[in-house]
Formats: structure tokens, C-alpha cells, sequence
């Protein structure tokens, strides 16, 4: 606390304002028709109900990355993808299985960045025919080269009970108690791992 702060003091709300963490909930695909944006913003509705963080959605298609090392890395996106995720204290992916798999967009987006990775922690939202399982543990391996904490708790929504016609997303309740307990973990890990950093 600076010393006019501690003159005059702050409010509790600009207090908790300042403080709070930045978690970006990542869209892993691109594709046209993706069905990603409605399990992001059912993911927020959720999150931005509990108070504890400000959450936003990242979307990959908004920064036009170039496929890695086919360009002179001068796209503005590049910097600004990696200035984004500087700014935020914690992640939590939303991931599709793409032949047992994440998908090439969000592969690339990792690539894309280091340090902006380096000591925060990450939550697992995933969709699939199997929930998107094997994506979701794709996914943990590269995290920890890239020193991003997963927490446990892992979401898996289904294509044929979460989704009508695959694609309008009916998620079942009980997925709720594992979201805000997966969000549980990440706030948790997130205020933690900002002390090393
Ligand atoms: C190229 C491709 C490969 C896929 N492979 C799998 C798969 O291996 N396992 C699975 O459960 N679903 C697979 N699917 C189905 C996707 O999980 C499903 O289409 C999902 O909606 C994709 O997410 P998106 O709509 O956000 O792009 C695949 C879809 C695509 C486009």
C-alpha cells in the first residue's frame, strides 16, 4: 500500500478491484461454426457470478496468428496475443478433441508464447464424444513444459448428452459443481503462483 493509501485509506470494493485476478477463459478452436463461444460464455456466466476474479474470454481467432515460423514474426497479432496472456494471472482452456487431440489453433497459440505461460495456473473445460478427455490430457503434457500449473478438477462435457445435434449447447447441471470447483482450484493456484513471479 502506497502512503497516501495509508493516509487516507482505500474502500474495500477499490481494494478487492485492484487486487482481484485476471483469468482469461481461452477458446481452443477457430473454425467456422465452432461451437466453442457457447461453452466460454456459459463458463463466464458461471465464473463472473462467484466475484472472486476478473474473467474474460480470449479468443485466438481474434489475433490472426500466422502459422509458426512461416512468417518474419512481425504480425501484430503475435505481440498482442503475448501481451494478453502477460496480463493475466491464470487461465482456464476451453478444449475440443480434435482426432484425440487439441486442435492445430490452440497448439500454435501455445507455441506462440513463453514466459506470458511461465508460473500460472490453468483449469480444463473439455468437449468431445468422450468429453474430450484425450485432449484435455494432451493438453496437461504440454503444460508443464511450458510451467503452467493444471489444477485437477476437469469439466468434461459430452457431444451426444451436453450438445442438441452436436452443436446447441444444453449443458447438464451437474456440471456447475465441477466448474466453480475447477474455478475453486484455479483462483486458489493463480494467487499463489503470483508470489513467484
Ligand atoms: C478435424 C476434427 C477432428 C475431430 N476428431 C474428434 C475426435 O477425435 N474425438 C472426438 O470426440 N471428437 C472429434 N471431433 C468432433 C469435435 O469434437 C466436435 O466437432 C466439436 O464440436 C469441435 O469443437 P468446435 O465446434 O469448438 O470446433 C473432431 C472434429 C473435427 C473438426
Amino acid at each position: 500500500m502506497g502512503f497516501l493509501d495509508k493516509l487516507f485509506g482505500k474502500t474495500v470494493e477499490e481494494e478487492t478491484t485492484m487486487t482481484k485476478l485476471n483469468i482469461g477463459i481461452i477458446l481452443g478452436s477457430t473454425r467456422q461454426g465452432r461451437v466453442s463461444p457457447q461453452v466460454g460464455e456459459w463458463v463466464k456466466g458461471i465464473a463472473d457470478k462467484r466475484g472472486d476474479a476478473n474473467y474474460e474470454i480470449v479468443d485466438i481467432a481474434d489475433f490472426n496468428l500466422p502459422f509458426l515460423g512461416t512468417t518474419d514474426g512481425s504480425e501484430p497479432g503475435i505481440a498482442a496475443w503475448n501481451q494478453k496472456l502477460a496480463n493475466l494471472d491464470g487461465f482456464v482452456f476451453i478444449v475440443q478433441e480434435y482426432n484425440h487431440s487439441i486442435t492445430g489453433a490452440l497448439k500454435n497459440a501455445l507455441d506462440f508464447a513463453r514466459e506470458a505461460w511461465n508460473d500460472k495456473a490453468a483449469g480444463i473445460v473439455s468437449y468431445g464424444s468422450t468429453g474430450g478427455a484425450r485432449a484435455a490430457e494432451h493438453l496437461r503434457g504440454i503444460c508443464g513444459e511450458l510451467k503452467i500449473a493444471d489444477v485437477r478438477t476437469h469439466p468434461t462435457l459430452s457431444l451426444f448428452t451436453d450438445f442438441e445435434n452436436g452443436s446447441d449447447f444444453k449443458p447438464a447441471e451437474l456440471h456447475l459443481t465441477n466448474v466453480n470447483a475447477m474455478l475453486d482450484e484455479v483462483v486458489a493456484w493463480s494467487g499463489a503462483l503470483k508470489t513467484i513471479r
